[in-house]
């Protein structure tokens, strides 16, 4: 089902913010004042470039947060409005959020609810903000342990994607925002998978053309449904099982990028479309042999599959408590709200951990 986007579509530019496009938006603008959102790596790797470009910065107030996730909290969203409040933010005030998804998604939400709503605008500095988290609209922070549970539907004004930002981004960053890029080629099929299929996203000199393509596709599928009341769901591909992954590595308190997880989540969830015979084995295995080619396996043993299959059961994207998986019934065609049995579930889980380790 597709449904009209209710939220105007933002203007998105992928190109360097040294070229005036920056400036000469926010010229166009009227507002009262500036602020911008940055955490602790962004305001050293990422503020001095975008200032010294777009002198019309140098009057904006900034806000600093800590890096990860630990900041994407309604505690941190409240110091946020108490700052705006003290430097006198007002309904004309614009946010400009630099930084990756965990700015963009603390940021857009403190600026959707403060004053009722106030224009912000996304310079996402990750790859994966830049191919994901900027695009679409959601934004929100972690609440009483679940994730994006606490949140709104708002578009930015613009995001400006510049991939110089990737410049500085560590290696195991760049190669986390890449497995939303592997997800949506697989969601588009054809030559977007095949150009895709023959990258090591190790090798790649120049970004731009990948992450506009990648944004194009995920822009695409939001405009056609804002508010996720059906074909939205297909960017869920992955996302069950990783979600499930993260849960895990988050309680053990081990290190897992989101990346990562959703590369493996990809995988799972191929193998497990395989054993409800929905995908073809041949497609199957070009998925699982280019995901083990350029991502870190994510290890789990058999103690940890009952806990594995609790969190599946309780995503927040299940009805009535049945796992509802988005699932690749082949390259470039994913069938949504599909339920597996748990034995399934499990059975698909142990595939790929033989296989990877
Ligand atoms: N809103 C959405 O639709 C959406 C979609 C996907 C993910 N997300 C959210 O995005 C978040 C993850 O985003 P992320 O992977 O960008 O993580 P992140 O924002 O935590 O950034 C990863 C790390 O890279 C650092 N960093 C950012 N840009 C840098 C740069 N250019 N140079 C050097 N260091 C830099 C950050 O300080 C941080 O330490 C999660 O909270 C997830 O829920 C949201």
């Amino acid at each position: 089902m597709q449904s009209t986007p209710i939220s105007k579509s933002p203007y998105i530019i992928n190109e360097s913010l040294t070229g005036g496009s920056f400036e000469n938006w926010l010229k166009s603008q009227s507002f009262t004042s500036l602020f911008i959102l940055v955490d602790k790596h962004t305001h050293v790797s990422c503020l001095p470039y975008l200032s010294a470009n777009n002198p019309i910065l140098k009057t904006a107030s900034i806000l600093e947060i800590s890096p990860g996730e630990r900041s994407k909290s309604i505690e941190i969203a409240m110091d946020l409005w108490k700052s705006l409040l003290n430097k006198g933010a007002d309904r004309q005030s614009i946010l400009i959020n630099l930084g990756g998804g965990v700015v963009g998604d603390l940021g857009g939400f403190v600026a959707s609810v403060f004053m009722r709503g106030i224009r912000f605008v996304q310079i996402p500095t990750t790859l994966l903000a830049q191919v994901d988290a900027s695009i679409g609209g959601k934004t929100g922070v972690n609440f009483h342990g679940i994730k994006n549970i606490l949140g709104s539907f708002q578009q930015p004004e613009a995001v400006f994607a510049d991939c110089n930002f990737l410049n500085s981004l560590p290696t195991r960053e760049l190669v986390s925002g890449y497995a939303e890029i592997v997800k949506h080629a697989l969601i588009a099929g054809g030559d977007v998978w095949n150009k895709i299929k023959n990258t090591n996203p190790l090798r790649v000199d120049d970004w731009s053309s990948i992450v506009t393509e990648s944004i194009l596709q995920k822009k695409a599928i939001t405009d056609a449904d804002f508010k996720e009341s059906g074909y939205r769901e297909v960017l869920n591909l992955g996302h069950t099982i990783a979600h499930a992954l993260e849960s895990l590595y988050f309680k053990k308190n081990k290190q897992l990028t989101h990346g990562e997880a959703v590369a493996a989540g990809i995988c799972i969830e191929s193998r497990l479309a395989v054993l409800l015979n929905i995908l073809d084995e041949n497609e199957f295995n070009q998925v699982q042999n280019y995901i083990h080619a350029h991502f870190t396996p994510v290890e789990y043993t058999a103690n940890d599959l009952p806990e594995l299959l609790d969190h599946i059961q309780k995503d927040k994207k299940n009805e009535q408590s049945n796992p509802a998986f988005s699932l690749l019934q082949g390259i470039g065609k994913v069938i949504t709200r599909k339920t597996a049995a748990p034995e399934l579930i499990i059975q698909a889980l142990t595939d790929y951990a033989e296989f990877a380790y």
